[in-house]
């Protein structure tokens, strides 16, 4: 009989620690990853979710560890070249042009891509059909992030790193948030999500960020207090 090795994580981060504003933001953190997987990351405003997604986008190095795709570290120049094909990266920042249209702001990217064919169904999947020749300034911020899903679906690459994704979605918008992260990760899609929001993922893998600074008395516990009149 013959033992069937167990495949290689896609990626791994290997005692990933990172540096902003020449402060240590993360420390030593260990993570797996295989096709299908989904990390999110959790913690409070400030710990270090979007300073990590920006690593893993290649925005910044770690300070220390290393990031590994296919086993190897991103940031070397010949792997970084073909590791940044492979992630969509949805940020609070749209990086839509209001003047044009709906759906104008979700071809150009899939036309960068090499691919067509995918803007409109992926809109109309968003709920945007109807709106899709409409110009940008239109839409609600809800509707703006329902657009940057669709570039999502439009450019189909295969490692996404979604930064705070449900934030001003109605509650049909996260189902179709989710809907659309669970059908990727069926396909072998990695997704990373930082969210304090919740979003519902099987089997996801959660890596919770300490706070940066000891918790001192906030506006709202002041109002939790009885002692205060
Ligand atoms: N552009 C920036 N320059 C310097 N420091 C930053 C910048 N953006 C965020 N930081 C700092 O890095 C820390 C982590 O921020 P961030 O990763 O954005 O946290 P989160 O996404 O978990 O709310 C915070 O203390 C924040 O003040
Ligand atoms: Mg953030």
């Amino acid at each position: 009989m013959t033992l069937r090795r167990p495949p290689s994580p896609r990626m791994v981060l290997d005692n990933v620690s990172c540096m902003r504003n020449a402060q240590q933001i993360l420390r030593h953190v260990n993570v797996s990853v295989h096709d299908g997987s989904a990390i999110v990351l959790t913690g409070t405003n400030g710990s270090g979710k979007t300073t990590l997604l920006r690593m893993l986008a290649g925005f910044t190095k770690p300070s220390a560890g290393q990031v590994l795709w296919n086993g190897h570290d991103i940031t070397k120049s010949g792997v970084f070249q073909q590791y940044k094909l492979q992630l969509n990266w949805l940020s609070l920042k749209d990086a839509m042009k209001d003047r044009f249209t709906v759906l104008d702001n979700v071809q150009w990217f899939e036309v960068l891509e090499g691919k067509q064919g995918k803007s409109l169904p992926a809109l109309e999947l968003m709920g945007l059909g109807r709106l899709a020749n409409e110009k940008t300034r239109m839409l609600s911020m809800g509707q703006r992030k329902r657009v940057q899903l669709a570039r999502l679906l439009a450019m189909d690459r295969p490692i996404w790193l979604l930064d705070e994704p449900s934030v001003a979605l109605d509650d049909e918008g996260v189902k179709l948030l989710e809907f659309i992260i669970a059908d990727h990760r069926k396909k072998g899609g990695i997704v990373f999500v930082a969210t304090h929001l919740p979003i519902k993922m099987e089997d996801a893998t959660y890596l919770r960020l300490p706070p940066r600074f000891p918790r001192r008395m906030t506006f709202v516990d002041m109002l939790d207090r009885a002692d205060i009149e």
